[in-house]
């Protein structure tokens, strides 16, 4: 079945792996990617995904450089035959979301709205809104978020993201506009953006720079390979039931030093490198998610394990330094000076 779809946030890091995915799954879908090009996005992270999708009018890949909050523009790209929306731009970094909150809520929160909106008039019939665990705030020692937990969020990056899953939800119970939330774990892989955990240690250990961690280095996560993410976020397009919440989860969890030293290990540098730092204000302790809905109901399994999926990983950073060097420059860098510099 053909499916025409507008993804926003493609230029970015699960973004543009989900539409590499996809060209290569559905070879009879069609992919619109609406991206603002932030600091994060890059359309070097699609230059193999251009050449699959083919050039001129037999291209099943679009791209349009633009906002999400530009309702004029969102009007006219769905009115073009589109009839689903996978909703990633976003403001994506918690650290910048301490260091500037605004643009965090004009993108995640009335960009969304903008989107929902525009795909309620023009009869979009499938609108999935790409959330994360985050919006479930902190675990303690034990369990794990399900669907229903309640929601808790405790930077401005995740009250921004649980605001515009709010909004998603109402949507659906009000307009009944086909509207699905995933709320997945901790992501890597290849090309995600420098500032991330795993990212950044990679490239600064490269680099023979120091790995801040912060705090105690005890925080835990639940990390999932991208792909894994991307397999899980097409079987909820296809087979998800509308008005749901899916939690999509790595089963994988591992605190910072854990990660810090199997990245050091990967690259044969010495745990010196290591400098403990002052910690994030607000920063979460324990992330763990219980996934099995959509184990039970869409059939999804992991693929990456992550021992593999990190060796996989390391090795991409390792071969693509052309494409970290370029983007850990400018602006960038002027955040991690002001960041990192007093921590
Ligand atoms: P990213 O920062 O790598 O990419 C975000 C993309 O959105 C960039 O290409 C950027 O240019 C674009 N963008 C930003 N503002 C925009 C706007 N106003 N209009 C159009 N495009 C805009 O982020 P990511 O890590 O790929 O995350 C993608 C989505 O997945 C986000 O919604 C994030 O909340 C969610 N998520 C991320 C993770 C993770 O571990 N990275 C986990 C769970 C959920
Ligand atoms: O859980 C899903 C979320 O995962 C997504 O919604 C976010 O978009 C994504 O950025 C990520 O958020 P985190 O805050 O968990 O990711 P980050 O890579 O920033 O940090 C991971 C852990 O590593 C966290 O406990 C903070 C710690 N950390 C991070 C950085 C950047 C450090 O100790 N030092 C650092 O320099």
């Amino acid at each position: 079945m053909r499916m025409k779809i507008l993804v926003t946030g493609g230029a970015g890091f699960i973004g543009s792996n989900f539409i590499r995915y996809v060209l290569k799954k559905h070879p009879d879908y069609e992919i619109v990617n609406l991206d603002a090009l932030t600091y994060a996005g890059n359309l070097d992270n699609l230059r193999d995904a251009e050449e699959q999708a083919g050039s001129g009018p037999v291209s099943r890949y679009r791209f349009i450089k633009g906002d999400i909050g530009d309702a004029a523009l969102v009007s006219r790209i769905l009115a073009d035959g589109i009839e689903a929306i996978v909703n990633f731009a976003a403001e994506s970094h918690v650290d910048r979301s301490i260091d500037n909150a605004g643009v965090f809520i004009r993108t995640n929160v009335l960009g969304t709205q903008v989107l929902l909106e525009a795909a309620l008039r023009l009869r979009v019939q499938r609108f999935i809104q790409i959330s994360t665990d985050e919006v479930y705030g902190s675990l303690g020692a034990t369990g794990k978020f399900v669907e229903t937990t309640p929601l808790s969020p405790n930077s401005p990056y995740s009250a921004s993201k649980a605001s515009a899953d709010l909004l998603a939800r109402s949507y659906f119970e009000t307009f009944n506009l086909p509207v699905i939330i995933t709320r997945c774990s901790n992501n890597y892989g290849p090309f995600q953006f420098p500032e991330k955990l795993i990212p950044l240690f990679i490239t600064n250990a490269l680099s023979d720079q120091s790995l801040p961690l912060y705090g105690d280095g005890l925080n835990v996560r639940d990390w999932i390979h991208v792909e894994d993410h991307c397999c899980a976020i097409d079987l909820v397009l296809r087979h998800g039931r509308a008005g749901e919440v899916y939690n999509i989860g790595g089963n994988c969890e591992m605190t910072n030093r854990e990660i810090t030293r199997t990245i050091l290990q990967e690259l044969g540098k010495p745990e010196t490198l290591i400098r403990f730092v002052k910690d994030r204000p607000g920063h979460d302790r324990r992330y763990a998610i219980d996934c099995s809905k959509l184990c039970q109901e869409l059939g999804w399994a992991q693929k990456y394990d992550f021992k593999t999926g990190m060796h996989n990983t390391v090795t991409w950073y390792l071969d693509n330094r052309e494409w970290w060097a370029r983007v850990k420059s400018g602006e960038y860098m002027e955040f991690y000076k002001r960041w990192y510099g007093d921590r």
